[in-house]
């Protein structure tokens, strides 16, 4: 088990970015994204009108849907652009990092 997991590390591309003194604060990094990625859908009239994102403070109270759709690659659906591998890593990161509001959230 310890040998397959090494070998995961070894041959990822990309893992994920932990170091939480450099969270990606909602504000400067996360909202863009969700901007750009779901809010064509998760707005009042669009195909999913009940679940919002677009500020933090409804962003924060779903954190944890968002994080298993995200992590999932289950939103966006595949009808939409997918995330980038960079878009993916910001939000991931927001999550794990507690989620904060602005640059200085994060450091505590
Ligand atoms: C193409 C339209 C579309 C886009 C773009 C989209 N969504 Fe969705 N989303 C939906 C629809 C439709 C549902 C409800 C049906 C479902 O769960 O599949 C949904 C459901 C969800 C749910 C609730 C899932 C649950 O049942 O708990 C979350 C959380 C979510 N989306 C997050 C996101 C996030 C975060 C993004 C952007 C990264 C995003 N969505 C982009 C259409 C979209």
């Amino acid at each position: 088990m310890v040998l397959t997991r090494a070998y995961l590390v070894r041959t990822r591309r990309s893992v994920l970015d932990t170091d939480c003194t450099t969270a990606a604060p909602f504000y400067e990094d996360v909202a863009p994204i969700i901007e750009r990625r779901c809010t064509v859908c998760h707005h009042p009239g669009g195909l999913e009108g009940t679940l919002r994102f677009g500020t933090y403070e409804d962003a924060f109270l779903l954190r944890q849907k968002m994080l298993f759709q995200v992590y999932s690659c289950r939103m966006p659906p595949s009808c939409a652009p997918d995330l980038t591998s960079d878009e993916r890593q910001i939000m991931l990161k927001w999550f794990v990092c507690g989620a904060p509001a602005t640059a200085d959230a994060g450091s505590d």
